[in-house]
């Protein structure tokens, strides 16, 4: 039987999303129906209403969620209904060649539901495998990662994603070490979730760098030792000047912007990593200086959500939050309902908030 639940779909690119009634099978072989609780507004999301991640429309977005499993298909074992889960966004599959090699962080074949859920009969496209802007989505049972459920689902939603990717891009790709120093570019939510893994880690100088004021405002809150104003003058010259001429470190790029990425690529120390975060565009190129790319040595590592392991990582980093260590709940800037995400990437798009999280 398929379930008629209010959802939100980009139907063209650029058109403003809005709420539709879409149909919902019951979960099959391998497959989970969750009712969702929270989905956090990701600029990810923004990325899809654009076009700028594929012409697959109509896309039913949302993929920062978490929920409560209201059914599982034949031969789920993993998660049972009623347990508290957040939706995961790469379902490692445990056969290919690197999940094979150790490497499942990286696992080059994961999975979604495979049934469709559909608007008006015609197959919607779930960002990032996921559409959790939705009152029940369907995803494979790996999808879900069974958390405590004394964590607020506002919060434990945005491990499902930004800050989750921010979060790993400091402590899993970009290995920050204690005492480290770590500038990133770019303090939105998965900016400053970078920040937050970078104090996690032990870095001792910590440096966000924005075009906002505000967003440097709370990248202190998140616990930036330094914040760099980008209208103040060159953001390299500035972490040189506050890392005693050197340069970070590590370099996390959050924006997805090849001048960004420049800049991080320039403002690291030799042997430094720079972590690209941010996704770029269809139509952007990098135009580097070669004998630099070599003469600096060091490491550069796109990051994929951070390199997570969502079962290893996302009861972990709950117990962190609830032991009053990572302060998850400053990413929340306000709940909304499902009808106001539109408004919500306008004020994405105006910076006037880190995250908007739809509760349901
Ligand atoms: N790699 C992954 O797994 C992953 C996961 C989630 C999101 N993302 C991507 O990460 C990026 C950031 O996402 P978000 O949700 O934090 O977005 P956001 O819009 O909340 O934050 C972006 C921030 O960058 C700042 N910014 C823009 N141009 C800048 C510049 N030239 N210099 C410095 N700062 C600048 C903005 O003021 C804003 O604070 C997006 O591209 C998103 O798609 C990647
Ligand atoms: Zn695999
Ligand atoms: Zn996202």
């Amino acid at each position: 039987m398929a379930h008629e639940v209010r959802a939100v779909v980009a139907r063209a690119a650029k058109d403003p999303v809005a709420v539709a009634v879409i149909e919902v099978p019951d979960p099959g072989p391998g497959e989970t129906l969750v009712r969702v609780q929270a989905c956090g507004v990701c600029h990810t999301d923004l990325h899809y209403r654009e076009g700028a991640i594929g012409q697959d429309f109509p896309f039913l977005l949302g993929h920062e969620a978490a929920g409560v499993v209201e059914a599982v298909g034949e031969g789920v074992q993993e998660v049972g209904p009623g347990d508290f889960v957040i939706l995961n966004w790469r379902a490692v599959c445990g056969r290919c060649r690197s999940c094979r090699r150790g490497r499942p962080q990286y696992c080059f074949d994961t999975f979604n539901a495979t049934q469709k859920m559909t608007l008006d009969g015609q197959p919607l496209s779930p960002a990032l495998g996921i559409g959790a802007f939705a009152e029940l989505t369907l995803v494979a049972a790996g999808q879900c990662t069974k958390v405590r459920a004394d964590v607020r689902p506002e919060v434990a939603g945005l491990l499902g994603c930004g800050v989750m990717a921010g979060i790993g891009a400091a402590l899993y790709t970009g290995e920050v070490q204690r005492g480290d120093s770590v500038a990133v570019f770019g303090c939105g939510g998965v900016g400053d979730a970078a920040i937050a893994g970078a104090v996690l880690a032990g870095a001792t100088t910590v440096i966000g760098v924005d075009l906002d004021a505000k967003k440097l405002d709370w990248a202190r809150q998140m616990g930036a030792t330094h914040t760099v104003l980008v209208s103040d003058g060159d953001p390299v010259e500035a972490i040189r000047a506050l890392t005693d001429g050197h340069g970070a470190d590590v370099c996390i790029e959050a924006v997805g912007h090849p001048v960004v990425f420049e800049q991080a690529f320039n403002a690291r120390d030799l042997a430094g990593t720079l972590v690209q975060v941010g996704v770029p565009s269809p139509e952007m190129r990098l135009d580097l200086p070669f004998q630099e790319m070599f003469g600096r040595g060091g490491r550069i590592k796109p990051s994929w959500y951070g390199d997570c392991l969502p079962s290893r990582d996302f009861p972990m980093l709950v117990d962190l939050h609830l032991q009053g260590r990572l302060p998850l709940d400053r990413f929340v800037s306000e709940t909304i309902d499902l009808d106001q995400v539109e408004e919500a990437f306008a004020k994405m798009g105006r910076g006037e908030v880190l995250r908007s999280v739809v509760v349901l």
